[in-house]
């Protein structure tokens, strides 16, 4: 059996008094497509955080490649929740920041990047700035910045927040078909249900705050689920069956109160 390529085992983390990720246990196989699931505030954001260093665990630990990840490891590409793109810069030089904060020069930084715009449906954008482009497009071009980073693990979180269902859907459909094609591994935050199902291997369902990890479901639907016949059927099924039991008394109580 292939080993995980990152674990995360037991990690307990509080900001202050508030207590966020109480025993937190999960793992990504290499070449996996993971979600990280769970309601607004449960410390999902958190656990990205913690995987690129921003802040550091009470206790449990980190394993990459099988061995404790050390403050100087950066094998993570991170796309954040919110402000991906800095409005001030074109989208290609955008799209180099994560190179140029590795210190590559703007010109090779631009070279690299230049040949995804294409597969990124961002050709011919290269020199725009990023109020002229649609919220889909945006989206893209923040992932364009990960992945060309060239690290070993996407942590994407929350990418289509922000858009509405038909973009939302044809993102999802996007990202599928590109995940199909690289096969990066991937860690997915998401609160959407369905977006979970279906984009992902796997999927870590967390508690509300603290997190703890209350079930981690295989999602074993044939790809591209989006035009199988029966994946969506399938897949409708998982997702009942995941909101039936955030919705449980069980987990009602530990949300406290409706939002
Ligand atoms: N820097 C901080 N200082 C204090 N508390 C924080 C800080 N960052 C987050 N929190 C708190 O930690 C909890 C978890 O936050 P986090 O952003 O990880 O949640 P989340 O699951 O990503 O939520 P959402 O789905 O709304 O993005 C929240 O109660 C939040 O208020
Ligand atoms: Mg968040």
């Amino acid at each position: 059996m292939t080993a995980p390529l990152l674990s995360l085992d037991r990690i307990s983390l509080s900001y202050g008094e508030i207590d966020v990720l109480r025993d937190v246990s999960l793992d990504v196989m290499p070449g996996e497509f993971v979600s990280i699931l769970g309601p607004s505030g449960a410390g999902k954001s958190t656990i990205f955080k913690l995987l690129t260093g921003a802040v550091a665990a009470r206790s449990g630990e980190i394993r990459f490649a099988g061995r404790p990840l050390a403050p100087t490891d950066r094998p993570f590409a991170f796309m954040p929740q919110r402000d991906a793109l800095m409005p001030w810069r074109r989208i290609i030089d955008n799209t180099t920041l994560g190179l140029e904060v590795q210190g590559l020069r703007r010109k090779q930084a631009h070279q690299r990047v230049r040949p995804l715009f294409e597969e990124f449906g961002l050709a011919g954008f290269e020199q725009h700035y990023p109020h002229a482009l649609s919220g889909g497009m945006r989206q893209r071009a923040a992932l364009l910045r990960t992945v060309v980073q060239d690290r070993p693990v996407l942590l994407i979180d929350e990418p289509f927040g922000a858009l509405d269902a038909l973009t939302r859907n044809q993102m999802q459909i996007w990202l599928e078909a590109m995940w199909l094609k690289h096969r990066w591994t991937i860690i997915l935050i998401t609160h959407d249900v369905r977006e979970a199902v279906m984009l992902s291997d796997r999927i870590h369902l967390l508690s509300p705050r603290p997190a703890r990890v209350e079930q981690t479901i295989a999602v074993p639907l044939p790809r591209p689920r989006f035009s199988h016949p029966t994946a969506r059927a399938e897949a409708a099924t998982i997702e009942t069956s995941i909101l039936d039991f955030l919705l449980s008394p069980q987990i009602q109580e530990q949300q406290g109160q409706l939002p």
